[in-house]
């Protein structure tokens, strides 16, 4: 059953970057030392067992046999497998740490409760872009994160890519990601957050460098006006039902209590990557969002049949 737990491909022993694949060596260290030492454990465990003495006078413990053997394996052993493990622990954070170098691309990641935003930097550190949920990288080049919270600790990982990195309110922690190859993973809030803390997931998406200016560039225009009246009648409805929460821009919405949904249609998923963009899915999160996500800040909304319609043309136009 936890074997299970290892399948498909979002998981730290198969690296896309080579910062996790030292994480990825530590893990299989740390996995064929425990298994020996547990399979020993059960094989003494076994032997004791089948020879225990039956009655007979009590000796001193150190006059019985085997005395040496729990001294050797039950202090001195974990002494040096322990200190080992600790050695090579620090080793590989050290080297991770010395191959920092001057990011190509800055982001900020905000844990909200219980989804991400991401913002995005351009060269001279203006903020150009923001995005929720889904985190694009350009292959082969150095991308900083800083991790910020206002809010409770979370913890930012992308398995694949970089081991875990806290986000604590009242400081900006950062870390950095440089992937290998092109390719699309999930990445998952790592520190329990509260109710929806398991369905606090991301998409990360490596791409080759000019796919990724060519989103970045997307990402930072304001949304596509509506050319149809359809499209403009689920605008109004927008604006009437949703722009407390959320912002449009190049549109008078401007609420910041959810995710910047300018480019909403470009999104893989939905909700903090707990089900696919699609028009169902998303209807079905607009006018219940509880049975989607119990516990999630999105109250439930009840737009006429028709209005629904015209409000999923227009996010559906927001590309
Ligand atoms: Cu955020 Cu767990």
């Amino acid at each position: 059953m936890m074997l299970s737990a290892c399948s498909g491909v979002h998981h730290a022993t198969d690296p896309g970057s080579s910062d996790a694949g030292l994480v990825a060596l530590l893990w299989w260290a740390m996995l064929i030392v425990g298994s020996v030492i547990f399979a020993g454990v059960l094989a003494l465990l076994a032997v004791a067992i089948s020879r225990a003495p039956r009655g007979g006078p009590e000796r001193p413990l150190s006059q019985r046999r085997g005395w040496t053997l729990v001294v050797a394996g039950g202090i001195a052993l974990p002494v040096v497998v322990i200190l080992a493990m600790v050695i090579g622990s620090t080793l590989v954070g050290r080297e991770i740490a010395a191959r920092q170098s001057d990011p190509v691309v800055t982001a900020d990641i905000m844990g909200q409760l219980w989804w991400w935003e991401v913002r995005y930097y351009d060269a001279s550190g203006e903020h150009i872009a923001t995005t929720a949920n889904e985190i694009h990288v350009p292959v082969g080049q150095p991308v900083r994160f800083r991790l910020r919270s206002d809010n409770v600790i979370h913890s930012f990982w992308i398995p694949n890519l970089q081991g875990k990195t806290d986000l604590i309110p009242g400081q900006v922690n950062e870390t950095w990601v440089t992937a290998r190859e092109p390719g699309v993973v999930r990445g998952i809030c790592a520190e329990f957050c509260g109710l929806q803390h398991a369905r606090m997931g991301f998409v990360v998406v490596a791409e080759p460098p000019e796919a990724f200016r060519e989103w970045l560039r997307l990402q930072s225009e304001p949304a596509a006006e509506p050319d149809a009246p359809a499209l403009e009648a689920g605008q109004d409805v927008f604006m009437a039902q949703c722009a407390a929460c959320h912002t449009i821009r190049g549109t008078p919405a401007a609420g910041e209590l959810g995710p910047d949904l300018t480019h909403l249609a470009s999104r893989r998923t939905l909700a903090a990557a707990t089900i696919p963009n699609t028009r169902g899915h998303l209807g079905g999160w607009i006018t219940d969002p509880q049975s989607v996500k119990a516990g999630a800040r999105m109250p439930p909304n009840a737009p006429e049949p028709e209005q629904l319609r015209q409000l999923l043309d227009y996010l559906g136009s927001l590309r």
